[in-house]
């Protein structure tokens, strides 16, 4: 089984977090109209979504689960494998259908799907009316006037500067509790397998004021655990706006009051000590031993570091331009574990590289077993258009191969995270809670630090508390306990 990034969340219909935004409340107002969206893919296109709907909601949008009364669908897409695109194309029959009694619908893709297809999409896809790339969401009160006096939409213009630092967004499908903030957007790694560096662009960094006026909000509504959001957070960089490419050019003084991405942490944290902070992605090549003391500093800043390594073969690395080697990466995992010890580290592994042999799979087992990850998001090859490696190299594990094996990276998988459950029975962790357990109604669903989710019975505890929880015990995924009592971050 493959694993995904938010599997559940894959799809799901958006609404607006009226509870805690009313001012968004669009909804009571007779003449708005309807706005259904679903999110596919990253955090990052849930968190684009929220920017969306936060656009459309100043046009006098609100949100619908009902996609049969809906003025407007809008997908916002994934490019990252093959059968992410597929999925969006199954739904786009579904859509289909759906005009075919409801003509006046009109039907948008945005996100990576259309940044990658463009005007494509208008003439393979003939229920499309408008288009929208990830950087053009500011442009959507014009695109979506087009398509209702009749004519089709298209917008993918990729920007150097836009990181909607200036877009308030409203939250959507929120639990009131965690949200993504963004802070950079692009990403300039070029690893060879992947369509990001094309469908998002280039690499930027967003205004740490504007990124704190937003957690500052955040926790004024009752927020109390952000995700900061980028491809590679590490490489974060403020220097007054523009790419990060472009830092080398920047004045003296630009240079000397810059913001790096342990200096945005450690502002944050400051400015908010009560708040928890996470962050996602890390790229092993960006990060730094400054970031790792900042977190180990701040105990608001969450125990926990997702970071990817794609193969545990340096041949595979370099083909991949991962630029770092299977002993850097050990060194760094060293580090980690010396200033942080209870940190918890989670990665994503691509099964059947171009050219992957049996000793390279060998190479990545053991890569796993050296670090014992907490979790794990697993694929196998996908080759994507336009990529490096579909343009060198010849893909070339065959199917099976490369099912059997990512089977195996799993099994292995689910042995660590096993072991690392285990190593929670026992003691008493702080714990938010999110909401109640998917499974039973009578237990709350909450994490603790390292991320991994804990479910204990409810007594008398709310949403949004930090309580102490004794762990009794545990799946490969989930740990089980018991509430001894509010944790003194709920104490104030
Ligand atoms: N830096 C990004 C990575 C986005 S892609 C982040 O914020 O997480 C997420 C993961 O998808 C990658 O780490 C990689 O493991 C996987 N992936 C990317 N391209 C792929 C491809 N062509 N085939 C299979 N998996 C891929
Ligand atoms: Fe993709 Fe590599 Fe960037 S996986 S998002 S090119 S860090």
């Amino acid at each position: 089984m493959e694993k995904t990034i938010d599997e559940k969340k894959q799809g799901e219909q958006l609404v607006m977090d009226i509870q805690h935004y009313p001012e968004q409340g669009v909804q009571h107002r007779k003449d708005g109209k309807k706005l259904y969206i679903e999110s596919y893919g990253c955090q990052m296109n849930f968190s684009d979504s929220e920017i969306v709907a936060s656009i459309l909601a100043g046009e006098g949008f609100n949100t619908t689960q009902q996609l049969e009364e809906a003025d407007l669908v809008l997908i916002n897409t994934c490019s990252i494998r093959e059968k992410a695109e597929q999925t969006v194309r199954k739904r786009l029959e579904k859509f289909n259908a759906v005009k075919r009694i409801n003509p006046a619908m009109k039907v948008g893709v945005l996100g990576c799907m259309a940044e990658r297809l463009k005007s494509k999409f208008l003439e393979e896809e003939k229920i499309v009316d408008m288009v929208v790339g990830p950087d053009a969401y500011k442009d959507l009160p014009n695109l979506v006037q087009e398509i209702d006096e009749g004519r089709n939409a298209v917008n993918v213009i990729l920007s150097k500067e836009e990181t909607y630092g200036d877009v308030s967004p409203v939250r959507l499908n929120s639990n009131g509790v965690t949200a993504f903030v963004s802070i950079t957007r692009g990403c300039d790694n070029m690893c060879t397998f992947c369509v990001v560096p094309f469908t998002r662009g280039r690499e930027r960094s967003r205004d740490p004021q504007s990124i704190l006026e937003e957690v500052g909000q955040l926790w004024e509504k009752g927020y109390r655990e952000i995700t900061l959001l980028g491809q590679n957070v590490d490489s974060y960089l403020w220097y007054g706006g523009g790419l990060k490419k472009d830092f080398e050019n920047a004045s003296g003084i630009q240079k000397a009051t810059a913001v790096s991405f342990a200096g945005l942490l450690s502002m944050t944290a400051e400015a908010y000590p009560k708040m928890r902070i996470r962050f996602s992605t890390s790229n092993p090549q960006d990060m730094t031993l400054d970031v790792i003391r900042t977190m180990a500093e701040y105990p608001n800043i969450c125990k926990y570091i997702h970071l990817p390594v794609q193969s545990g073969s340096d041949r595979i690395l370099r083909a991949m331009n991962r630029l770092h080697t299977r002993e850097e990466y050990f060194r760094l995992i060293d580090n980690i574990r010396e200033i942080i010890p209870d940190c918890a580290i989670s990665h994503d592994m691509i099964a059947g590289f171009p050219t992957e042999t049996e000793a390279d799979h060998q190479d990545t087992l053991s890569l796993m077993e050296y670090v014992k990850y907490d979790f794990g998001f697993m694929f196998a090859y996908s080759e994507r258009p336009g990529t490096l490696a579909a343009r060198k190299m010849e893909d070339d594990v065959p199917e099976e191969v490369k099912k059997r094996r990512l089977t195996e990276i799993i099994n292995l998988q689910q042995q660590h995270g096993l072991f690392r459950t285990q190593q929670h029975l026992g003691k008493t962790e702080e714990v938010l809670i999110e909401g109640p357990s998917r499974k039973s109604d009578a237990h709350w669903m909450g994490r603790n630090t390292q991320n991994t989710v804990v479910v204990f019975p409810k007594e008398h505890y709310n949403i949004g508390d930090f309580v102490n929880v004794k762990i009794t015990d545990c799946t490969a995924a989930t740990l089980i306990g018991e509430a001894t009592g509010l944790s003194d971050k709920s104490l104030f």
